[in-house]
């Protein structure tokens, strides 16, 4: 089915609701209290103040950990521990902890051990925080870092691992002596500060969407699954809605979805993916069971009975077994259920707040389809994702928390760069690159290179400045490709990064020229946004296009990414076509590359033709004969 006629039969279908009053009487859900006057309840009194000068945010949850450092000069320096590790996903946990994960001796330890086994689907690969913290802390922070008794104040999660569960709380202290330790913060609260304060907004209605949070002695120990809230930077924080896990929770149905149909955490991008590929005829049994409700929420088949409908259609599909149509089915109603509670949270969110712009994060955020679908339905004047809106970017919530709420600094009044990796000097890069044994090149004008390469048919790694932090690849950590070339998503799938066939490539297009090719009108400058391609153009561009037309477009401007700019726009130059293929600079199964040697490692590894790190390039193939050079390196 297209994607121009899914959204309007689908929300044509959407009954009028009612919130059946204001209580919530029927037991789905714990509702904050709602009125005509939405901003009753303020979640906490602000943080007494506590000056600091350079803040260290720490998270670690199932999908990984993280570290974040601002300092008051404005250095901001964030990423995941899976980029330092080489190993996705990666948690980070105290000694005692895992200790006790490992070895369980009573009920609660089971009970995460459980978790952890049977939710993740795997034990997760983990680091112990004493014996990880001041090395990684070393590697991201390089020039910046007074060691540990630089640091002012620390800001963790309430409850999540290595900073949760009482175990490493008393550590924190000892181990930065001079900073406060702040771990008051809830799962939800760090979502909707990581969405608002890197925002610029002044003021804005902010929305989560999530899975779960952590238990909460203020909901009887119950989880929230999502949130709309209102931030002003002056008045502070008001709650409008919570929503509790399991029974109002959008990210269990599709994590149940992309279990059933055989990915696991972490592969909920496959199931998106794969959904394209699917009939509606499961979505439509299903389809009279949601009731969507004006504040945002919504009912649906508990847990049980959802899975129970999913095994009925079909059986679960084990990892690695066929995917038949059936399983393409079960993604296509997981995805469609998604996209209405998504559209309806976003309208709550604008109508019960009165607000105009809309800050949103949580994992469900990484839906790139729902939320083109919501932009394209709800027509927001103005909304901002963070690049990193899930539990991997929890360090900058915390962080951002601590600058904007603990010490109080001023907010800045701009959207935060997504570069926040660390840098590496071009004496790393040469050797690096020399140690794949291709002969080193220093192009004159490397974006002509780099676009000319592309437009022949190479594929491209590219490695320039700090890495993205996030699940996308922005243009620092890319492997570029012609995206006019019919052959090249299955070429770059099942030859390059050796993953599913069906999985779609990105592009990355010029922002001043996306109109003319995409159904998109405004920036979308981190890939979380999925549109139709214009018809006209479907045939131009086909290695961008999904099966039902639609890209996950990343714009982008000179500002934004000026090296990233250039190549693309040489490109445009010489072909006509204002974008390329721009897909992550990693293989199945493995993080995004972070340094030099990593990228070097990678084009070893692969099929990828040439490698340009910073001003040098290597390759495979021989580019004498377009390649001016000003030296040998
Ligand atoms: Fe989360």
């Amino acid at each position: 089915m297209s994607l121009w006629s899914r959204p309007l039969r689908d929300l044509a279908a959407v009954p009028p609701v009612v919130l059946r009053g204001r209580s919530n009487s029927n037991g789905l859900g714990e509702l904050v209290r709602y009125s005509a006057s939405p901003l009753l309840n303020r979640v906490r009194p602000r943080f007494p103040r506590i000056h600091a000068e350079r803040i260290l945010g720490l998270a670690s949850t199932g999908h990984g950990a993280s570290l974040t450092y601002l300092d008051a000069s404005g250095a901001v320096r964030s990423s995941q521990l899976e980029r330092w590790t080489g190993t996705k996903h990666m948690m980070l946990f105290a000694q005692d902890e895992d200790n006790a994960l490992r070895h369980p001796r009573h009920r609660v330890e089971k009970s995460i051990n459980f978790i952890l086994t049977h939710g993740y689907g795997r034990f997760p690969d983990s680091r112990v925080f004493e014996r990880t913290i001041d090395p990684w802390r070393e590697w991201l922070l390089g020039e910046l870092d007074g060691g540990p008794s630089a640091i002012d104040l620390v800001v963790t999660s309430n409850g999540h691992f290595a900073t949760g569960w009482a175990r490493l709380g008393p550590q924190l202290r000892r181990w930065f002596p001079n900073a406060t330790v702040v771990r008051a913060i809830e799962h939800h609260e760090i979502h909707q500060r990581q969405a608002f304060w890197a925002s610029g907004f002044d003021e804005a209605a902010v929305l989560t969407l999530d899975t779960t949070g952590e238990p909460l002695p203020r909901k009887g120990w119950r989880q929230i699954a999502g949130t709309i809230s209102v931030a002003d930077r002056d008045a502070g924080w008001r709650t409008v809605r919570e929503w509790l896990f399991p029974e109002m929770s959008s990210g269990t149905i599709f994590d149940a979805t992309t279990h059933h149909v055989g990915f696991r955490q972490g592969e909920e991008g496959k199931t998106m993916g794969l959904s394209a590929l699917g009939t509606a005829e499961l979505f439509e049994s299903l389809r009279p069971a949601l009731l969507l409700h004006p504040d945002g929420g919504f009912s649906f088949l508990d847990s049980d009975g959802f899975q129970a409908a999913l095994d009925r259609y079909t059986p679960a599909r084990a990892p690695g077994e066929e995917i038949t149509q059936q399983h393409m089915d079960v993604a296509y109603a997981g995805q469609a259920i998604l996209e209405l509670i998504v559209v309806n949270a976003w309208r709550a969110a604008f109508e019960l707040t009165g607000r105009s712009r809309l800050a949103y994060a949580g994992g469900v955020a990484l839906n790139s389809v729902a939320n083109g679908m919501a932009w394209r339905e709800v027509r927001p004047p103005s909304v901002y994702i963070p690049p990193n809106p899930g539990d991997p970017g929890h360090s900058l919530g915390c962080a951002l928390f601590g600058a904007y709420e603990v010490a109080r600094w001023e907010p800045p009044s701009e959207e935060l760069t997504e570069y926040l990796g660390p840098m590496y000097d071009e004496g790393a890069m040469a050797e690096a690159l020399a140690a794949t044994g291709h002969p080193l090149s220093r192009p004159r004008d490397l974006s002509q290179t780099l676009a000319t390469c592309v437009a022949n048919g190479h594929i491209v790694g590219r490695l320039h400045g700090r890495a993205e932090f996030g699940p996308r690849a922005l243009g620092n950590r890319s492997i570029l490709a012609d995206p006019r070339r019919p052959g090249m998503k299955d070429y770059l799938n099942v030859r390059v990064k050796h993953r599913e066939a069906f999985r779609p490539f990105a592009p990355a297009v010029l922002e001043d020229q996306v109109g003319e090719w995409f159904d998109l009108d405004e920036p979308s400058p981190y890939m979380l946004r999925v549109v139709p391609i214009r018809r006209e153009k479907l045939d131009l561009i086909p290695a961008v296009a999904h099966v039902d037309g639609s890209a996950r477009v990343q714009t982008l401007s000179e500002r934004q990414n000026p090296d990233f700019w250039r190549t693309i726009s040489a490109f445009h130059d010489q072909t006509g076509v204002p974008l390329v293929i721009n897909t992550s600079f990693n293989l199945a199964g493995k993080p995004i590359v972070e340094t030099p040697a990593d990228a070097a490692d990678c084009f070893v590894a692969s099929e990828i033709d040439v490698l340009a790190v910073g001003p040098f390039v290597v390759s495979k193939k021989d580019l004498a004969w377009y390649l001016e050079t000003d030296s040998g390196a």
